[in-house]
């Protein structure tokens, strides 16, 4: 009786955590938007879900201790279910603030897809914010000692400086995009992945005042980046240093969709707007 006294009141308080110490995981797809499952990193969780293996998969890794209300994930989920159907698996960290068990229970939700449902690695996106950008590395780094297959795509927004065991770096997947919003401040400036985008230069983002919107303008950024109508014209640079209109060089890379084309890795600038749309386009053609 008191298991499920226990049983009953984890339900009423709707937590996703699995277990205390480990992390948590909610399933959204468009039919069950307003009501996302609870998900365990099992083959019998998954049947009895909605997930649909036919469809592309996105695992959403919010920042430390982020739960399932945080916002990197309500704006990861609204942008992708916009764009297509696909099952959006966004993980409660609230619960655990052990590294290698983040990383070991995401990464055997992963190998579960690829392993019992075939789902291609090529058809899940691991997306990380701050923190989670590094916990993104190392969920992609263990898939790739696991299955012998390097992880194909990590979108990285913001990472936090490295206070992780694991940083982030371009070994950790094929193609490792990293959005930087706040370098210097709640983010880091440092180059992390294959393609380092640096909106407004990557420190303070237009309209913000507070650290805390410049590092979440990241994920703000992403209706835009996953749309067909992505217009984050981008501009590769010689460095860091010389991030300007005038000195780098404009490319047809957009930022966000550089991962069907392998893209000259680097360093790439672009402007913004302080609200959406946030894309300015192509205003720089006469350097072109
Ligand atoms: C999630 O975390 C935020 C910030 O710590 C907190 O305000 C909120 O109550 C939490 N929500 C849930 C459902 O636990």
């Amino acid at each position: 009786m008191q298991t499920r006294a226990f049983l009953l009141l984890a339900l009423a308080l709707g937590s996703a955590a699995a277990a205390k110490g480990e992390p948590g995981f909610l399933l959204f797809t468009r039919r069950i938007r307003e009501s996302p499952q609870a998900l365990q990193p099992e083959v019998e969780s998954l049947v009895r879900s909605s997930f649909y293996a036919a469809h592309p998969t996105v695992l959403s890794i919010p920042r430390w201790l982020g739960n399932s209300s945080a916002p990197e994930h309500s704006a990861v989920v609204a942008a992708q279910l916009e764009q297509r159907e696909c099952n959006v698996i966004t993980v409660d960290l609230a619960e655990t603030t052990d590294e290698t068990a983040i990383a070991e229970s995401v990464s055997q939700l992963i190998e579960l897809l690829s392993r019992n449902f075939d789902v291609p690695l090529e058809r899940i996106l691991l997306v990380g914010f701050a923190e989670g950008a590094h916990l993104a590395g190392a969920v992609a780094a263990k898939v790739q000692a696991d299955l012998g297959q390097r992880f194909p795509h990590l979108t990285a927004l913001d990472p936090t400086e490295g206070s992780l065991e694991h940083l982030l770096s371009p070994s950790d997947a094929q193609f490792v995009e990293v959005v930087h919003t706040n370098g210097g401040g709640l983010g880091t400036l440092e180059r992390l992945g294959h393609v380092d985008y640096y909106p407004n230069g990557g420190g303070t983002q237009p309209g913000c005042v507070e650290d805390s919107c410049s590092h979440e303008r990241s994920f703000e950024l992403l209706a835009e980046m996953w749309s067909p109508e992505n217009d984050f014209v981008s501009a590769l640079c010689g460095s860091l240093e010389t991030m300007s209109v005038e000195s780098c060089r404009w490319t047809s890379l957009k930022m966000g969709q550089g991962s069907q084309w392998a893209p000259t890795p680097g360093i790439y600038f672009l402007e913004t707007r302080s609200s959406q749309p946030f894309a300015r386009g192509a205003y720089h053609i006469s350097f072109l």
